[in-house]
């Protein structure tokens, strides 16, 4: 279950903005009031080598935060302030990005827009949670080791007016590699940086393949996660219908009946799982999926188990239409910019990914209340989950049709040499901000790129 920690509702900000902080967190940070009525949740997280039990018996070395992986669930309502203070206990500096959020620049958590938190120092995040829907934080240094070490956690933001269910859960899923002597293992080797890294051990909340259970008669609201550095979770639940009610940028217009669901690395999707008729039990799994990595998955490959138990009664009635998505265009529009997604062979990684022939591209600014529509066009043999910082999307088309349902995103998959047509709009939040392929792996060897916000 969700838990607070070091949480005080309602107080006065506790801290003093970070001492070496440039203007733009100033300003973010004087900004960040709440809505009238809500409160401040003040958080201390701590990250720090800890004893990681990820199954009865198996103890490995991980990077937590307050003690655990997944640090502590982050739990508030649409218009709070959110004001954490990250403290490093760890041997190499870190940053915290707030993955989803629309929040001023200032306040990303990237290395773009802060000084890395150095070993024994504090960094204090302030912020109003501007939208409802399943985020979360992770580290943006270091990726591949600190995300695979566990330096990640969920933030779920809910709004008043949400359809109700009789349980909700938060899952997320993880893989990490494993050695022989139970260590994780250092990030490495070409076939690693070319495909990412899908470890040989797979987790759901910190835990390998772990038991949940279900009451029969029962609806539940599932926020998932995917917090693996590369793998591609093709999701069933043994092959039995669910419905998708939300996504990256919170609830869909109205919910998607299925039996599958792809969430390319850092994708969340929210799902009405149940009602299941009697005592039985299901594989939540990742179904086969071809992703152009060297590592092939021919088969479906276990993250956890569901038992069915005792009926139990339901209020949950899960309404036909959950809320209203405004498309941004509707019609023919003209695209404002290609980003192109490809590799280069390089002697750093074998491989080097790269956007528009660069690594760590730095591409042409953007005016605010100009609509974007751009073209990612993937050149390569593999796909890449596109990610875009602070601003949510609209999907038009995926290789030229457009997507199943309208919905907000801030993550998409560009399929092997396929394309993607997103529209979005920069709201007034000028400052520097980045996207990137959420495949660590590949964001470490440059397929990325930074850009300017300007009024
Ligand atoms: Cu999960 Cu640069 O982001
Ligand atoms: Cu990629």
């Amino acid at each position: 279950m969700p838990t607070h920690d070091h949480e005080s509702h309602g107080s006065p900000a506790l801290h003093e903005p970070s001492a070496h902080a440039n203007e733009a967190y100033k300003r973010a940070y004087a900004e960040a009031k709440p809505d009238l009525g809500r409160s401040v949740i003040s958080i201390d997280l701590e990250a720090k080598e800890i004893d990681w039990t990820i199954a009865v018996g198996t103890t490995v070395k991980g990077w937590g935060l307050n003690g655990k992986v997944p640090g502590p669930t982050i739990e508030a309502m649409v218009g709070d302030v959110l004001e954490i203070r990250l403290t490093n206990h760890l041997t190499e500096p870190t940053v915290v990005h707030w993955h989803g959020l629309r929040i001023p620049a200032g306040m990303d958590g990237t290395q773009m827009v802060q000084r890395p938190v150095e070993p024994g120092s504090t960094f204090v995040y302030r912020f109003r949670l501007p939208d409802a829907g399943t985020f979360w934080y992770h580290s943006h240094y270091n990726e591949i080791v600190q995300l695979e070490r566990g330096l990640y956690g969920a933030l779920v933001v809910r709004s008043e007016d949400e359809p109700c269910f009789d349980h909700e859960r938060v899952l997320i899923f993880d893989d990490i590699e494993l050695e022989k002597d139970g260590k994780i293992k250092d990030p490495g080797g070409w076939i690693e940086s070319h495909d990412g890294r899908e470890g040989n051990t797979r987790l759901v909340n910190g835990k390998k393949e772990p038991q949940l259970t279900i009451a029969a008669g029962q609806i539940e609201r599932w926020r998932i996660i995917n917090a693996a550095s590369a793998r591609y979770v093709r999701l069933s639940i043994g092959g039995r219908p669910f419905r998708i009610i939300g996504t990256d940028g919170g609830l869909i217009g109205s919910p998607v009946t299925t039996t599958e669901v792809l969430l390319a690395p850092s994708d969340r999707v929210e799902l009405a799982v149940g009602p299941f008729e009697k005592e039985e039990t299901h594989r939540i799994e990742t179904l086969p999926f071809n992703r152009g990595s060297f590592k092939a998955h021919k088969k479906p490959e276990l993250f956890a188990t569901l038992n069915v138990g005792q009926k139990a009664p339901s209020k949950t009635l899960v309404p036909d239409s959950l809320r209203w998505i405004e498309p941004l265009v509707t019609g023919p529009v003209a695209v404002s910019r290609e980003v192109r997604l490809g590799f280069t062979l390089g002697l750093k990684h074998g491989v080097e990914f790269t956007i528009n022939k660069e690594q760590h591209h730095r591409a042409e600014p953007v005016r605010v209340g100009e609509l974007q529509v751009w073209d990612v066009v993937n050149r390569s043999p593999v796909h890449h989950p596109f990610h875009l910082h602070g601003f949510f999307f609209q999907i038009l088309q995926i290789n030229g049709k457009p997507p199943e349902f309208l919905s907000w995103e801030d993550t998409v998959n560009v399929p092997a040499f396929g394309s993607v047509r997103i529209v979005w709009m920069p709201d007034d939040r000028p400052g520097e901000w980045m996207y990137h392929c959420h495949i660590l792996e590949h964001h470490e060897a440059g397929m990325m790129a930074h850009f300017d916000v300007v009024r």
